[in-house]
C-alpha cells in the first residue's frame, strides 16, 4: 500500500466527524449517521486507490452509500479492502456522551475478515499483555494473567464492558475477582483502542459487541501491537449461514489477530466526534472546525496524532468543490 494513503484516510474521518459532530445532543442518531456517511463518501471519491467496501453501512439493498461491495476511490492502484464506520456510536452523539468516533481501516485486497452484522465475543488488551489472554479461559484467569503482565494487582485493573444485561455474568465474575469496571453505553472500538494507551486508564475490553467493530478494532490493535481475540455469535440459521458463506467453517472457532486482519500491513484512522479518553471531539466556532485524529500503520508501527483546523467557508465538506 502507498504510504500517502495514511493522510488521505485522515481526511476521510475528519470530514465525517465534522459533519456528524454538529448533531451532538440533538437526539437524532440517524441524522448524525447520515451526515457522517455522506461526508465520508464524498472524500473517498478524491483518493487515489481502488477500494472495495468489505465492512460498511449494510448490504447494497439496505444502504445507499458505503454498502458492502461498493467500489471507492479514483480507481488507481492500490487495490484495497475498506472497512468503515462513519459514526461509531450513533447513540453517543445523539446524547452528547463520550467516545464517538469516525473510523476507517484499509488493508491489501482480501486481508480483512468480511464480518457480517452480528455479535462477536471479544477480549482485547494492549501490547504489554499480548499473549496473556485466552478467550476460552475463565474471566478470573485472564484477569490474573493480564495483571501479572502489566505488573499490577488484579484490583488495580480497569476492565471495560458495554453496559448490557447480556454481560451480567461476566460483570459478576470481574467484580468477584476484584478488578475495577467501566461500563460504557456504546463504543467498544474506542474501548479496545484505549487498552493500548496506558494513559486512558483502560487495561482490558471484555464482552460482546458488533463483529464489524471487532474487525476495525483488530486493525487498530495490529498497528499498535496489541491483541484482540473474537468469536462470532450467530443468533439464528441465517446468521449461521452468513458465517459459512464468509469462510468461517466453524462459527464457534476463535478468531485471532491474523484471522481478523491477514498480512503485515493495514492502516487505521479515527477522528473523535465527541470527547473521549484518547481523542478530543470536534470543536466549532463559526466557520472554523477543529478535529483530533489518530492514524497508524501496521507495517511500520507509526502512530500519529493529528490536530486539524478546518476553514469550512473554503471547504464546506472538507473537499474542494
Ligand atoms: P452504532 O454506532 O452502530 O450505534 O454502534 C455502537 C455500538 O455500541 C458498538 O460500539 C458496539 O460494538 C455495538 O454498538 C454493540 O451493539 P448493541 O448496542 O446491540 O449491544
Amino acid at each position: 500500500m502507498e504510504r500517502s494513503l495514511t493522510m488521505e484516510l485522515v481526511r476521510v474521518t475528519e470530514a465525517a466527524a465534522v459533519a456528524s459532530g454538529r448533531w451532538m445532543g440533538f437526539g437524532k442518531k440517524d441524522e448524525a449517521d447520515d451526515a457522517a456517511t455522506t461526508a465520508m463518501r464524498k472524500v473517498f471519491d478524491t483518493i487515489p486507490m481502488r477500494g472495495t467496501v468489505v465492512i460498511g453501512e449494510g448490504e447494497m439493498d439496505e444502504a445507499p452509500m458505503l454498502y458492502i461491495g461498493e467500489r471507492l476511490g479514483l480507481g488507481y492502484l492500490p487495490e484495497v479492502d475498506v472497512a468503515v464506520d462513519p459514526l461509531e456510536g450513533t447513540n453517543i452523539v445523539a446524547k452528547g456522551l463520550w467516545n464517538a468516533l469516525s473510523v476507517v481501516a484499509v488493508a491489501d485486497r482480501g486481508n480483512l475478515l468480511h464480518a457480517p452484522d452480528m455479535y462477536m465475543d471479544k477480549i482485547a488488551v494492549g501490547p504489554e499483555a499480548v499473549g496473556h489472554v485466552d478467550i476460552n479461559a475463565p474471566v478470573e484467569q485472564n484477569l490474573k494473567s493480564v495483571a501479572r503482565a502489566l505488573g499490577k494487582d488484579v484490583n488495580d485493573l480497569v476492565v471495560v464492558l458495554l453496559d448490557r444485561s447480556r454481560h451480567s455474568k461476566i460483570i459478576e465474575e470481574v467484580r468477584r475477582a476484584g478488578a475495577r469496571i467501566k461500563l460504557i453505553p456504546d463504543g467498544d472500538v474506542a474501548a479496545a483502542i484505549n487498552t493500548a494507551f496506558p494513559d486512558t486508564g483502560v487495561d482490558m475490553l471484555l464482552g460482546s459487541g458488533g463483529a464489524p467493530e471487532g474487525v476495525l478494532a483488530a486493525v487498530a490493535l495490529k498497528c499498535l501491537g496489541g491483541e484482540i481475540q473474537g468469536r462470532l455469535l450467530p443468533e439464528d440459521e441465517a446468521q449461521f449461514q452468513r458465517c459459512l458463506d464468509m469462510g468461517v467453517q466453524d462459527p464457534g472457532q476463535v478468531l485471532y489477530m491474523d484471522d481478523l486482519v491477514k498480512g503485515d500491513d493495514a492502516i487505521f484512522a479515527a477522528t473523535g466526534v465527541t470527547d473521549g479518553e484518547l481523542l478530543k471531539g470536534v470543536r466549532y466556532k463559526g466557520t472554523l472546525a477543529a478535529t483530533h485524529s489518530v492514524v497508524m500503520r501496521a507495517k511500520t508501527g507509526t502512530v500519529r496524532f493529528i490536530d486539524g483546523k478546518h476553514r469550512l467557508e473554503k471547504k464546506p465538506n472538507l473537499v474542494l468543490e
